[in-house]
């Protein structure tokens, strides 16, 4: 790549961090739920309305404006008065919309804050202190595609799994589960089932557990916090890992008990980031993204003694090798059309 061409695109791209961190400010100081109902604000109505510093909105508004995340009604008035457009509201505010940025604008202002203590994991190979959740709160990247589509698209079309899950009485373990959204998606599409999640983030597993409770879903999703690999129950008719075994420093040990827990003709569905066969170079968008991911938080978050330190980017091919590992005899990737995921049946 030609030097200025580099230099031109690194420029947009500063640009573009900056959006994100605009729309961080955005979003903890609460100016775009205040402007969701589509009125004109000036700054000092928007500082009023959010209980934020007339001259600090002004500033925010103005490149909000220029970078055009929200219009102006008259650039020459004064003063000048702002609105969000309707169409940008599933994006910058609504958590729930499948299209929102909210989550991952969120998600670079803690990576930002954390980059010198990756400069010293760098240099010593050892995993950097966990990034802390607070002030902002726990992230739910993955909340909207999972209540959207998990239950409601993909395992409808996984006939093997789709199939098990409409026996009555049909046991889940969802491995990995975060903060539940998984599982509470798989019970609200599945009537008859019963999901067991299990994470070893006993903070997350709290917080999954208010969140079944929240969706009256209690008495049929439970979760336990503990390592996955000394999963002791046995009997499950579908077993998930959507999103986490990547970020599992030990993931041969964790299939290996998962195929152990199964019932007879229990199934294995993996879900995980989208990657192609092979590297190649440029990636794919989804491929750029992955790395990058993986530089900042998935790889640094699975290092240490004798992890397999998969990184955010885990081929085809090392699930494979894990699953043979564990004891599986086959791993098919299943004809799911996505541009975010890969999905995998695991045979034992
Ligand atoms: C990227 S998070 C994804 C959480 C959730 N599946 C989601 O998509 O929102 C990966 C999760 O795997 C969990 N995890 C990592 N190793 C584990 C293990 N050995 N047993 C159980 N959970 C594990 C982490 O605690 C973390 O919550």
């Amino acid at each position: 790549m030609k030097s200025d061409v580099l230099a031109r695109r690194l420029f947009e791209e500063t640009l573009g961090a900056l959006d994100l961190y605009s729309i961080y400010l955005g979003d903890q100081l609460g100016y775009y739920r205040a402007m969701t109902g589509g009125d004109w604000f000036s700054a000092e109505s928007l500082a009023r309305r959010t209980g934020t510093s007339v001259r600090y909105t002004e500033e925010w508004l103005s490149q909000q404006a220029v970078r055009e995340l929200v219009e102006v009604q008259d650039e020459r008035a004064q003063p000048r008065r702002y609105r969000l457009p309707a169409e940008h509201v599933p994006v910058l505010a609504d958590p729930d919309s499948m299209m929102a940025v909210i989550a991952g604008a969120t998600d670079l202002a803690r990576i930002a804050r954390r980059l010198p203590d990756l400069v010293t994991a760098y240099r010593t190979g050892q995993a950097p202190p966990s990034m802390p959740w607070e002030p902002e709160g726990r992230s739910e990247q993955n909340r909207a595609q999972y209540l959207n589509l998990l239950g409601k698209q993909w395992l409808p079309a996984i006939p093997e799994i789709d199939e098990r899950l409409m026996r009555a009485g049909a046991r889940v373990a969802d491995i990995g589960c975060g903060t539940g959204w998984s599982s509470i998606a798989m019970a609200e599409a599945y009537p008859l089932v019963s999901v067991e999640g299990i994470d070893l983030d006993a903070q997350a597993i709290a917080e999954a557990g208010r969140h079944a409770h929240e969706h009256g879903l209690a008495d049929r999703v439970r979760f336990k916090a503990g390592d996955a690999a000394s999963l002791s129950s046995e009997g499950y008719d579908v077993v998930t890992i959507i999103q986490a075994l990547h970020d599992m420093s030990n993931p041969v040990e964790v299939l290996h008990a998962v195929r152990k827990s199964l019932a007879g003709d229990g199934v294995v569905l993996v879900v995980d980031s989208h990657v192609e066969e092979e590297f190649s170079v440029p990636g794919t968008p989804q491929e750029q993204l992955n790395y990058g991911i993986s530089l900042m938080v998935c790889l640094p978050e699975a290092m240490g003694p004798g992890s397999a330190a998969t990184g955010t980017v885990m081929r085809p091919g090392t699930l494979r090798r894990y699953a043979a590992n564990a004891g599986f005899t086959e791993v098919r990737m299943l004809p799911i059309e996505s541009q975010k995921w890969n999905f995998y049946r695991l045979t034992v």
